[in-house]
């Protein structure tokens, strides 16, 4: 047998394991958190813009929200700008949120809808700015941690908690063919403007559009059980239990609780996937098995 004959069979396989996915996923619109290491190799940037135009093409609304760490990192350090982090947010001074906004909503944003652009999308950049779609308020954390003593206020700064979200100008959008890349900048009441995490941006705008889905793309394969094996399918119960016993940990445990949050206003499935794997959306999407972790109600 030749080689192509022995192809064929199995492509032929894939597409018609995709085929139900297709028809179950049309018209549904899909929350796609952007970040990591996706977000700094080229292959993987070209393939994830790729993905997302085949999503628009077979019929979803996909609607991006990225991150930018690393490429926000660089350039503070290009300006001399000193950073430091305080419960894994960056504190954000007036300064370092200039460069936070310019870099995410500007170079990184614009790069993201480019990349899209040239495989056939057609992606609107947006920062929460844009047709008033975040308002942010001020983020405040109580330590209770230090046992007897009084609870500790710690003040990032200019990072924001989501307030709300106009769904307006997102359902606008996809609806006229367009794809949505957001920066996780926010707007707060007296014009202030707040850097936000992503997967927090994420998780409440598929909230608010009434996403039927939302993927985190993470560094890692999903979420892991006390042996470190991958969990495939866990409902939201069982996922809350596992943050409150402590089985998650790190960086997994908010994205988790965001997770829960979107389930609770009504996203039908979170999926957290690696990014680091080519074409992970499209191999967690249209496979019976997925790649990563789906959280379900
Ligand atoms: N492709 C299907 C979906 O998106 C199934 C995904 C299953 N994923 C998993 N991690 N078990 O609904």
């Amino acid at each position: 047998m030749s080689n192509g004959e022995m192809m064929e069979p199995n492509v032929a396989d894939i597409l018609i394991e995709a085929l139900p996915y297709i028809r179950q996923f049309s018209g549904m619109s899909i929350v796609v958190k952007y970040g990591g290491h996706a977000m700094v190799d080229e292959q993987l940037k070209n393939d994830f813009a790729r993905d997302i135009t085949l999503l628009k093409f077979v019929g979803l609304h996909p609607v991006v929200v990225h991150g930018g760490g690393p490429q926000i990192n660089q350039v503070l350090e290009k300006m001399g700008i000193k950073t430091s982090f305080v419960r894994g947010m960056r504190f954000t001074d007036e300064e370092t949120m200039d460069v936070v906004e310019m870099v995410l909503g500007g170079k990184v944003n614009k790069a993201i809808v480019a990349q899209i652009n040239r495989h056939g999308g057609k992606a609107i950049g947006l920062s929460g700015k844009d047709g008033g779609l975040i308002t942010a308020e001020k983020l405040t954390i109580m330590d209770d941690t230090s046992g007897d003593k009084p609870p500790e206020i710690i003040d990032p700064g200019l990072v924001g908690n989501v307030k709300r979200i106009d769904p307006d100008i997102i359902a606008t959008l996809s609806d006229r063919g367009f794809i949505p890349v957001i920066a996780p900048v926010g707007v707060g009441a007296n014009g202030e403007t707040y850097n936000i995490n992503a997967d927090l941006v994420a998780s409440k705008v598929a909230a608010a559009i009434g996403a039927g889905r939302l993927i985190l793309l993470t560094d890692v394969d999903g979420v892991l059980d006390s042996e470190g094996n991958l969990i495939s399918s866990i409902n939201a119960a069982d996922a809350g239990k596992m943050v409150a016993s402590g089985v998650v940990t790190g960086g997994m445990i908010p994205k988790i609780e965001y997770a829960l949050d979107a389930i609770r206003y009504g996203v039908e499935k979170v999926q957290i996937i690696n990014g680091r794997r080519r074409h992970a959306v499209l191999l967690e999407l249209f496979t019976d098995s997925g790649i990563g972790t789906e959280v379900v109600a």
